[in-house]
């Protein structure tokens, strides 16, 4: 298995999630966010069905790729039926595609279908989903994303329980694949975050809601 995007020891990649972002002016939020030291752009996408909320589709995807051709995007589905979005959301320029367990029967089909065409796959676990749940497909996803809040909203409160399931998880894959921690995430908490053994870090409110992105990413990554 590739490396998924490559990062040093001890720090974590920063992918900011545009969820928070101003959506009158989201060319400019993401370019911002890159030449701030983001590592790459995290794209919520909700469907008003898995989760009580509703964001953004493949139209967004693209404009994010139009304002960063060069920028890893990381699309993030809280949608019940991740499969019939794969194609659409590949073409939109995402280079990774997280769909959550909960809502698939065969999980590994699906990740095979998403590696087939070209991206990686990743595998989200809600707060209350023990990671046993993604046991058998350790070996198979490039990235399993924790969720460290009940999913559908920006600005919620951190989960520490959500640290124990990083541990587990990072202890039974290889360097090339990734833990993303998702919700929640910020200064104060980003350094047990990197200790239980997280590659990425995801962050919203923290990053578009300060002056100095530049800032917040540093202190996420390393501080
Ligand atoms: C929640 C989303 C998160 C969220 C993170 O459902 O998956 O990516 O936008 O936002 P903060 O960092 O504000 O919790
Ligand atoms: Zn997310």
């Amino acid at each position: 298995m590739e490396p998924l995007f490559r990062r040093s020891v001890g720090q974590a990649l920063i992918g900011p999630s545009i969820l928070s972002a101003n959506f009158g002016n989201l060319d400019k939020d993401v370019r911002s966010v890159l030449k701030a030291g983001a590592d790459y752009i995290h794209v919520d996408v909700m469907d008003g069905h898995f989760v009580p909320n509703l964001s953004m589709g493949p139209a967004v995807c693209a404009a994010v790729r139009r304002a960063a051709p060069r920028a890893w995007i990381d699309v993030h589905l809280m949608i019940t039926n991740p499969a019939d979005f794969v194609a659409p959301f590949i073409a939109a320029g995402a280079n990774n595609l997280t769909f959550h367990i909960e809502t698939v029967a065969k999980p590994a089909a699906l990740i095979r279908q998403i590696q087939s065409k070209g991206a990686t796959a990743g595998i989200a676990m809600k707060p209350q989903t023990p990671w046993t749940a993604i046991e058998s497909l350790l070996s198979l996803a490039n990235l399993f994303l924790v969720m460290s809040v009940h999913p559908g909203f920006s600005g919620q409160k951190f989960l520490r329980s959500a640290l124990p399931k990083v541990r587990a998880i990072r202890e039974r894959i290889s360097d090339k694949q990734r833990v993303e921690l998702d919700g929640g995430v910020t200064p104060q908490n980003a350094q047990a975050c990197r200790r239980a053994g997280c590659d990425a870090l995801v962050s919203g409110s923290e990053i578009f809601g300060s002056k100095n992105y530049a800032r917040v990413i540093s202190a996420l990554r390393s501080g």
